[in-house]
Order: C-alpha cells, then structure tokens, then sequence
C-alpha cells in the first residue's frame, strides 16, 4: 500500500489519458500493451504458476478473490494484505510510470505465482505453455459482458473513449476494441482446454452456485476444503461483500484513474442486466450474430437465470 501511495502521489494526474487502440496480428490492444508485446511475449512463466484468463469484465476480480480465498485456506486477513491487483499481478496491463507494470510486478513475486491476463489464447506469452501452467478461465455471456464493459470504459479514464451505447455497441461487435473480439475470445481458450490443463468456467454459473463452482476450483488446485472454510470463502466472495471490501473493489484508486462516481467497479453483479440496456432490435441482432460465430463451438451461454 506504501508503494501504490507514493506511485500515485508521484502521478500528475493530467497526464492520465484514455488509449488508443493498436492492431496487433487481428487483435485490437491497448497502445501501451502492444507497444511492450516483445517484452511481454518473452516472460518467462514458471511451472507453479496459476494464471487466471477473461475477456473483461466476465468476473475476473471475482474470481482473482476466490482463488486467493482458497490458496489461503479461507484467511480473510492474508487476503486483506493488498489490493487485488498487487495480489494478483495484470501482466498485460502497462500503466504509466511510475506504476510498475502487471509484469514488473510478477517479475518481483516470489513462487508460486498467480496471475491475470486478459489476452487471447494466440497471444498469450510461449512459457505458459512450455512449463504447462494451470489456468481458470472465466466467460461471461455477452449481452451482460457487453453493458458491462461499457459502463467500464465510461469509468476507466485509462480506456478508450467509449462513445456512446451505440457507437460502443458497433466497436464491439466488430471487435475495434480492446482485447479483441469476444467471440474469437471465448472459442480460442475453450478449444485450448482440450490440450491443456485448463478450467474453464462460467459467471452464470458461478452466480447460481457459488458454493459448487468454488469446489471446482479447489478441487483444480488440490486444494481441500472444509466446509465451514468453503462456506467462508462463498460469503466473502459473494458481490455484496466484495463491493464493500477496499482490497476488492477498486476504490484504492484515485478518481483520475477510475471514476466510481460515474460507474462503479462492483455495478451490478447479476445476470441479465443487459435486459435495461438493448433496444429489441439490438437484441435480435445480437442473437443473430452470436448463432454465427459460435455455430458448431459446443460453447452455450445462459443470458438469464
Ligand atoms: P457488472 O458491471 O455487470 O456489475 P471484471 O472483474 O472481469 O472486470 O468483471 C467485473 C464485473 O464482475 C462487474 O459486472 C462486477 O460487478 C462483477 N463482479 C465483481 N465481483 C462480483 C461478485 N462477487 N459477484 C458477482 N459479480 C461480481
């Protein structure tokens, strides 16, 4: 916390300014990522490394708490050591100095490691796939991934300029934003598990049954949990804790990075909210172009519980 407090004191905050976009071999990257894709390409991964993987906004935080949960054995003190993005280093994420970088970070971490990338199977760096590294990946269905990561981007002083629901609605759609396509996404990482050891799991689900799918992930990790302690950890993960615990919720940062007056980090945290946001024919034609580009996947998504 002393760090981050000296790194932000340290930030002019007029220098804070939303990215562009870069494309980087089909995929759209924020400038600061592609422009240290080689640095990023050579991390070198270790085998006990655990790397949590999303497209945005499909509950990643939710699940970076989880897993620290469940690696501590459900100690809410040990996982109060930090904020979740120093706990679990981004190593996609490269913010202006003097914040160090998710890499930076990782780099400075002793073993084992977990950490989060937001990045596309194809471009996610060699080691983790030379030293067979675990991975929990999580996909969100995307009418909610979509309302989500709009109201993200209007909060995120870091993001691109969304536009408005409709511009933003068109860049994502056609995938002119950052991280790329989300149907490309979630089948690139969903055909990954068949040859390595990856979890893939489900927001839906995991908001219909905490309690089931935080088994899974112990049970992917070796990890035995009792059941007050699994019952522990389904209480402070749920999102009525979460938004209220400063290492979760984001509000670490100052305004000028992300403006929670705006959007908060913790919105809404359900299932379905998309229905407040879709005109009917954006919502047809969402439909429409879901059944295309998943046709033949085996990947169902619920949009409703
Ligand atoms: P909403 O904007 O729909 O509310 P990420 O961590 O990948 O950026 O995802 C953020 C989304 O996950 C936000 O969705 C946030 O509210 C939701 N979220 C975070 N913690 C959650 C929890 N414990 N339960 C349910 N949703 C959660």
């Amino acid at each position: 916390m002393e760090y981050l407090r000296k790194a932000l004191e340290q930030l002019d905050p007029k220098l804070v300014k939303r990215s562009k976009l870069v494309e980087v071999e089909g995929t759209f990257l924020l400038d600061n990522t592609a422009a240290n894709l080689e640095l990023l390409r050579n991390f070198k991964a270790q085998p006990d490394d655990l790397l949590i993987c999303t497209y945005p906004k499909a509950g990643t935080t939710w699940m970076q708490e989880i897993v620290d949960m469940v690696q501590h054995g459900g100690d809410k003190q040990k996982c109060a050591r930090a904020p979740i993005y120093k706990r679990i280093p981004f190593i996609d994420l490269f913010p202006m100095k003097p914040i160090s970088s998710g890499l930076e970070m990782a780099e400075e971490m002793p073993s084992p490691r977990t950490l989060k990338s937001h990045l596309p199977v194809q471009l996610l760096p060699p080691s983790f796939w030379e030293q067979n590294c675990k991975v929990i990946y999580v996909a969100r269905n995307v009418k909610d991934t979509i309302v989500s990561y709009f109201h993200f981007h209007r909060m995120n002083q870091g993001l691109p300029d969304p536009g408005n629901w409709d511009q933003f609605l068109k860049s994502f759609l056609t995938g002119k934003i950052a991280w790329g396509s989300w149907f490309e996404h979630v089948q690139g990482w969903w055909e990954a598990k068949d040859r390595h050891p990856i979890l893939y799991l489900f927001y839906e689900d995991i908001k219909e049954d905490p309690t089931r799918e935080i088994l899974k992930v112990a049970h992917f990790l070796n990890v035995e949990l009792p059941d007050p302690i699994l019952e522990e950890i389904t209480e402070h993960t749920k999102f009525e804790t979460m938004k209220e615990n400063p290492m979760a919720n984001y509000l670490t940062l100052p305004d000028f990075v992300m403006n929670q007056a705006l959007s908060p980090f913790m919105r809404k945290g359900v299932v379905g909210n998309w229905k407040e946001h879709f005109t009917v024919a954006q919502n047809e034609k969402i439909d429409e172009i879901s059944s295309q580009l998943l046709a033949g996947s085996g990947l169902v998504f619920r949009t409703e519980l």
